[in-house]
């Protein structure tokens, strides 16, 4: 052992640890991608179309071309062409919407139509407003209308498009309750506080890309292929990331950045506005949801069917696979589940924070404490009922699943024994009171990543990683990782993400980050300490190892692999005004061995007040008339603000994963899972209204 490394010294990871950026954050040292410096740099400003549907006849940019430091006007007559036939990272097609100015045809609201580029970013805006295109209009249909005789079964995000086993009709026969409610979920939208923002530049024969997004590694490869380079040639760098939630892959920005550096050979700065982010960012697909459960008399379910339909863009197919759920949570003897999908003139939904789960647990949570109401059976000791023992339809044993637990410390601390079932009995004042539970769970997975860890001379340690850091903190639960494997305190660890030319790894998403990152991180770091450990002094360029983890997570053994946790909300609803207030929500999760707590509460809570927000705030309404929203903002979508969050707490079992070289599960997108319907069941319990329809608002109360 050589004298770098101590050897006994106590666990970094577990112990709270502010970020290790924070002071360059809360300072302003910290650039994001829209705020650094460039020589000679231009800006672009993106035209979006004004109808939802057809052609267009022409782009005049003759007299914007004349304004004041306009440099070129870019549109499907004079643009680049570019390459979309292709599988991206992801392993899925990439939504032609990022495939901009090919074509004239205009598929939904707020379709780029054209690039308008200047000196300053008020020229290029100026110039964009008065940039005249003319359109040739069709008619359109944006309403999404529940079931649809020609919506499609596919396959979603959350696996195939539909399951099956056992005789559904025959078990619900014999059932002796039988649930039947249809659930409905609006279009919701994920609009992070930093915009998507982009520079694009050519360096000396390279593509260099700064950029804000979820994996540099990701939008650099699919620019390769989109223009036809050498990926070699392509550097995508993203150091600090303002919020992502799904949003921040590759979209329209980047490309049409890259054409203008390209057309001009100048740096060119994309930024897409509040508005824009509403048509061109992704967003979560309106649900409506069919589930039908039976039980028998003791509330086992014998029968079990979760039907979800959502909406994509007429360019690409996105699934939000509400059914997935119930293929983790629950079995039946009976047990049907199906996603499917209607095509309409909208702009393309995404993921977005726990695609599936978050409006599928609405659905299956609250038919789960309608049966329970139903059987006469407390609503937590019904799921314990249903506990399954295996995957219901991969039949895999669970690597670890710890729900019982989360409820059962989660009872304990919410003083759910002392719970009256009966609802609408609870009032103080114009208040009625209700409490209300819901079971949430997200897939934990790992996902090939590499590492470069280097000793250096002067006894620290540099780690370079592809990873993104989205405002999770990642970077800071990485130093800590790389902390205990180096066996040295915090301080002697460097850790340097958002660099594609670190080399290939995990995006910042499916919750499997941090995990796929700590795992390549660990085993650069093992290898390191023994090649210290033979007692080499240390050259003065240090001594790097790296490590690949694609055959250690391949072999990874068949297992269903989940995160679990138990949400429970008290709240209070107003019966004169309809006003619902969430009182008090806690969140006990099983997801592995928890990195930073301090982040990792963060993490929790924020996705739990996001679910407060999807069960009373958020709506996006689209004009049937025009095909756009009403309020494509953040003043006419409303979302849960400081007044509207009460005590929030967050908290875990230990549930420390047996086949990760951490222990880690992963955390990024659980907090949201079920947590709207522990709130849509505690307005139950307190009105005896059930609400199947989100958001819980005002009028829909009354
Ligand atoms: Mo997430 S919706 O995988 O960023």
């Amino acid at each position: 052992m050589t004298a770098l490394t101590t050897g006994a010294r106590a666990s970094a990871v577990g112990t709270a640890h502010t970020r290790v950026e924070g002071r360059d954050k809360v300072t302003g040292a910290a650039r994001y991608a829209g705020e650094i410096p460039f020589d000679g740099l231009a800006h672009g400003w993106l035209v979006l179309s004004t109808i939802t549907r057809g052609r267009v006849l022409s782009v005049d940019a003759d007299p914007v071309l004349g304004m004041p430091g306009v440099l070129t006007v870019l549109h499907h007559g004079n643009a680049p062409r570019v390459d979309i036939d292709y599988t991206g990272m992801l392993g899925m097609p990439p939504d032609p919407t990022i495939a901009v100015f090919q074509h004239d045809r205009v598929p939904h609201a707020g379709w780029p139509v054209a690039l308008v580029v200047a000196e300053t970013s008020e020229q290029a805006r100026e110039a964009a407003e008065s940039l005249v295109v003319r359109y040739e209009e069709e008619a359109h249909d944006v309403t999404f209308p529940g079931e649809r005789p020609d919506a499609s079964t596919g396959p979603g995000p959350g696996g195939p498009g539909a399951t099956e086993k056992g005789d559904l009709e025959a078990e619900l026969a014999a059932s002796a309750f039988v649930l039947d409610a249809e659930y409905s979920t609006p279009e919701e939208h994920h609009n992070s506080m930093e915009p998507h923002a982009v520079t694009a530049l050519w360096d000396g024969g390279r593509l260099e890309v700064v950029d804000s997004n979820q994996g540099t590694v990701w939008v650099a490869d699919e620019l390769a292929k989109l223009f036809s380079l050498d990926p070699a040639s392509v550097r995508v760098r993203s150091e600090h990331v303002g919020g992502g939630f799904g949003s921040k892959g590759v979209r329209a920005h980047q490309v049409a950045a890259v054409m203008a550096a390209t057309s001009l050979s100048r740096p060119v700065r994309v930024v897409m506005t509040r508005r824009q982010m509403f048509s061109l960012a992704g967003y979560r697909s309106p649900t409506t949801q069919r589930v039908r459960l039976g039980a028998d008399a003791e509330g086992r379910l014998r029968a079990l069917e979760h039907r979800c339909l959502s909406r994509t863009s007429t360019v690409h197919e996105f699934i939000e696979s509400g059914a997935g759920p119930a293929r983790v949570m629950y079995d039946a003897p009976a047990h049907h589940t199906e996603n499917r999908v209607v095509e309409l003139d909208v702009p393309s939904p995404t993921f977005m924070r726990a695609p599936g789960e978050a409006p599928g647990s609405f659905a299956l949570e609250s038919a789960i404490d309608e049966l329970a109401e139903q059987c006469g059976i407390d609503p937590i000791e019904l799921r314990l009922r249903n506990e399954p023992e295996v995957g219901p339809v991969s039949g895999l044993p669970f690597s670890t699943r710890n729900l019982p637990a989360c409820f059962r410390e989660g009872a304990r601390r919410f003083g759910w024994a002392d719970r009256d079932p009966r609802p609408g009995v609870r009032r103080e004042g114009r208040w009625l009171l209700g409490t209300g539970t819901a079971a949430a769970s997200f897939f934990a997975g790992a996902a090939p990543s590499t590492a470069a860890v280097t000793a250096e001379a002067d006894g620290t340690f540099t780690v370079r990683i592809n990873a993104a850091d989205i405002g999770t903190g990642a970077r800071t639960a990485l130093t800590l990782v790389a902390a205990d494997a180096f066996e040295v305190p915090t301080d002697r660890v460097r850790v340097r993400i958002g660099d594609s030319d670190f080399g290939p790894a995990m995006i910042a998403g499916g919750s499997m980050g941090t995990r796929s990152w700590a795992w390549a991180v660990t085993a650069a770091a093992g290898e390191l300490r023994e090649r210290l450990s033979l007692g080499d002094g240390i050259p003065p360029e240090g001594i790097t190892v790296r490590s690949d983890t694609t055959e250690a997570v391949g072999a990874l053994a068949q297992k269903e692999r989940h995160s679990f946790g138990a949400q429970f909300a008290e709240v209070a609803v107003d019966v004169a005004t309809g006003e619902v207030r969430v009182r008090r929500m806690l969140g006990v999760f099983a997801a592995g061995r928890i990195v930073n707590p301090l982040t990792a509460r963060g993490q929790f809570t924020g996705g739990m007040i996001w679910g407060i927000s999807m069960a009373l705030h958020e709506e996006a309404v689209r004009d049937r008339n025009t095909g756009a929203l009403y309020g494509a903002d953040l003043a006419g979508y409303h979302v849960a603000t400081n007044a509207d969050v009460p005590l929030v707490e967050a908290d875990w079992v230990d549930d420390p994963d047996p086949d990760d070289p951490v222990g880690i599960k992963g955390i990024g997108e659980i907090g949201i899972v079920g947590a709207a319907a522990a709130v849509a069941n505690a307005v139950w319990h307190a009105t005896g209204v059930r609400h199947r329809a989100l958001p819980i608002r005002p009028d829909r109360v009354l």
